[in-house]
């Protein structure tokens, strides 16, 4: 049986949906920090079954003991971690206590119970700024801000750990490039508590009429069209890139790193372009000032992952935008209609 951390957040409800598609058994592991409860009753929907929940927090050891004794786990997918970037520079005692702190406390406990085998969720924030692309594993690490730092903190206990007792852990390390979308049934999808930070959620909600429109952050980088470029990934794709790295572990023990990207960069405005046809709604904008810490253009280098997990994503722009819109239109619908008459 599989523990997901944070499963019933974005990237996670949706690796659940995977693993049952799979036959895998699994418990979610939530303390709704940054997710909804209704999504356990969506991803009964999906899946044809309740998932085994617990509410909870990773930094509490003696919960983490309990499940451990409770359930027959041997693996776990570790999503649970705060993942804002611009939070992580006003809180950064808040991410290094929960992202790292956490994942420590959750390690503890797989040592103390004898489960050796773990997906993390990594991100590309952790490389260096590289005039060079596509990006490897292998390129310079150096994050620009706390949320980043944590991850390739991360990133090195669990090098530590396996330098620690060689070929006793099984530990994957996955670096998640920009992922986006929603399950192709509309039930489960991004879904920020606040102002998006990210262009596709706030994209989706200027096409709802959420939002009045878009601020295009900077029009005059060297790119295509003078936008951000990104690697845009299908959460659909991310989350078979984890059950593939879970059955790459089982065979292989030691240390796992791999990006997960579609390696295919998008610039912001051929991402609202192709949203505006997703969804056949207009997607107006504005040019505003560059944000302070982005880059002009970054995207992976996938092959590694196709070579080691014979993994690659599948999902193109256009049906990430057309599944991100039906998750928002249907998700706004829904809402309109529970809430009380006016
Ligand atoms: C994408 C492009 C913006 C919003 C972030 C995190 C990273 C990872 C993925 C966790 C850029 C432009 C955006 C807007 C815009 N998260 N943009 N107007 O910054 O590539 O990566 O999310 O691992 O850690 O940093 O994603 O969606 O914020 O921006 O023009 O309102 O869209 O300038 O070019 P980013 P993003």
């Amino acid at each position: 049986m599989i523990l997901v951390t944070g499963g019933a957040g974005f990237i996670g409800s949706h690796t659940c949906v995977e693993l049952a598609a799979a036959g895998e058994a699994f418990v979610i592991l939530d303390n709704f920090s940054n997710s909804q409860r209704g999504v356990l009753e969506r991803l009964a929907q999906i899946t044809g079954q309740a998932p085994l929940f617990e509410e909870g927090d990773v930094r509490d050891g003696a919960l983490l003991a309990r499940l451990f004794a409770k359930y027959p786990i041997d693996a776990v997918i570790h999503f649970a971690a705060f993942k804002a970037v611009g939070e992580s520079v006003a809180k950064p005692l808040a991410y290094y206590d929960n992202n790292v702190g956490g994942t420590v406390t959750l390690l503890q406990a797989m040592q103390q119970a004898g489960v050796r085998t773990l997906v993390f969720s990594s991100s590309a924030t952790v490389y260096a700024e590289s005039a060079v692309q596509p990006i490897a594993e292998d390129f310079p690490l150096s994050p620009s801000n706390p949320y980043g730092q944590t991850k390739l903190m991360i990133e090195q206990v669990l090098a530590d750990l396996d330098a620690s007792e060689p070929q006793a852990w099984r530990l994957a390390r996955l670096r998640y490039f920009n992922p986006v979308g929603a399950h192709e049934s509309g039930l489960i999808g991004e879904d920020p508590q606040d102002t998006p930070n990210n262009l596709m959620p706030f994209v989706a909600q200027v096409a709802t009429g959420q939002r009045a429109q878009l601020r295009v952050f900077g029009n005059d980088y060297p790119t295509v069209d003078g936008t951000g470029m990104r690697d845009y990934i299908h959460v659909t794709d991310l989350a078979k890139g984890h059950l593939a790295a879970l059955r790459y572990l089982r065979q292989h023990p030691g240390l796992l790193t791999v990006n997960l990207g579609s390696g295919r960069p998008a610039s912001v405005l051929q991402l609202v372009d192709s949203f505006a046809r997703a969804s056949g709604r207009p997607i107006p904008y504005e040019v505003a000032e560059r944000r302070a810490g982005d880059l002009a253009q970054y995207w992976a280098e996938p092959a590694l992952a196709e070579r080691l997990l014979g993994w690659r994503a599948e999902l193109d722009l256009d049906r990430m935008c057309a599944d991100a819109w039906r998750w928002q239109d249907g998700e706004a619908r829904r809402r309109a209609a529970a809430a009380p008459a006016a």
